[in-house]
């Protein structure tokens, strides 16, 4: 398929902007008569602590079983530097994505299910027992961070679906709100963004349902009130701000796949041996820092997650 339009993607690393360019930039344009509609509009909308009626629940209990070996990656360098194309095909995305309400926000359960279900995001936080984990995130694009997240186990949710054994894959689907969410009315995209796993993957130890960051609430730039990160996965796999869960026997065509199909597909399993058609994935800089490290297979979880592919490698497992 072809690609009609560039995306933030295609865009070399040497042009995006570096973060205290950024920074100037925002403090310049602050400055600027008129301009505090337009910079200023995300510091007076409420943050997302503020809204989160379960704001009470953190920081949670941290599970010393996930270490990342590696600096955490700052608060700060992480709420600046975010993909989220709803709100922009770059990644200063921070001050669009406050314009997204999460109270209240509905989650619903279907598909090949004992029974359907919608659920208010908060009876869902409140029936899961939350934990800290830091976990690495490595983006197809070659960079990486280390995040302490909060959340729970997706084999919680899976378990709460009851999914019928027909079922071995989810989909989930982002919220879709061209209003607030400029992006979606770019309309050469797929909206609404759309990924899946297999059952088994979803039920995995390492596969987390992430509802905060930093020991609070997730901020609204990080996919609240609730996004996957399936850490040995590029990260676009890692679905933000999601309002369904459908189990079905339908392998999903994730957002990506639709668009570029031979570039980003199902599995997308970290490996440094697979180059992307456009770049080498051997090496990935470190999100915050001048430092480039070797990237690991698996992303460095394949204790964790290699089984999981035994019998499939016919599969275009890491692409
Ligand atoms: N989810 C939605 N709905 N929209 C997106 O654009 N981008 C993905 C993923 N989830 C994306 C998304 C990509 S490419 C990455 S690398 C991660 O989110 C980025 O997460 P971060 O902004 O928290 O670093």
């Amino acid at each position: 398929m072809l690609i009609k339009h560039p995306r933030g993607w295609d865009i070399p690393e040497t042009l995006t902007t570096p973060e205290h360019v950024f920074l100037n930039r925002r403090s310049f344009l602050a400055g600027m008569t008129g301009a505090v509609g337009a910079i200023g509009l995300g510091t007076l909308r409420a943050s997302a602590e503020e809204i989160d009626p379960t704001a009470d629940l953190y920081p949670a209990r941290h599970n010393e079983a996930f270490v990342a070996g590696r600096a955490t990656t700052p608060e700060k360098t992480n709420s600046m530097y975010n993909n989220f194309y709803e709100f922009g095909s770059h990644k200063q995305i921070y001050d669009a994505a406050q314009a997204l309400p999460i109270r209240p926000w509905a989650v619903v359960i279907d598909g090949e299910v004992e029974q359907e279900m919608t659920i208010d995001i908060d009876d869902l936080i409140r029936r899961m027992t939350l934990e800290e984990r830091v976990y690495r995130h490595r983006c197809v694009e070659a960079w990486s961070m280390v995040v302490p997240w909060t959340g729970f186990p997706m084999r919680k949710l899976v378990d709460l679906a009851k999914p019928l054994t027909s079922a071995t894959y989810v989909r989930m689907e982002t919220f879709q709100n061209p209003e607030v969410a400029r992006g979606q009315r770019a309309n050469w995209y797929p909206w609404p963004y759309v990924e899946g796993l297999t059952l088994d993957e979803a039920v995995n130890d390492l596969t987390f349902m992430v509802t905060g960051a930093y020991g609070k609430s997730m901020a609204k730039q990080f996919g609240a009130p609730i996004r996957l990160h399936a850490p040995w996965k590029y990260g676009f796999k890692s679905v933000k701000s999601i309002v369904r869960f459908t189990f079905t026997r339908e392998r999903p065509v994730s957002f990506w796949e639709e668009i570029q199909a031979s570039e980003y597909g199902f599995w997308a399993n970290v490996n440094p041996e697979v180059s992307h058609p456009r770049w080498s994935q051997a090496s990935e800089r470190v999100l915050g820092t001048d430092e480039r490290i070797p990237t690991q297979l698996y992303n460095g979880y394949g204790e964790w997650v290699a089984d999981l592919y035994k019998g499939l490698e016919g599969e275009r497992l890491f692409m």
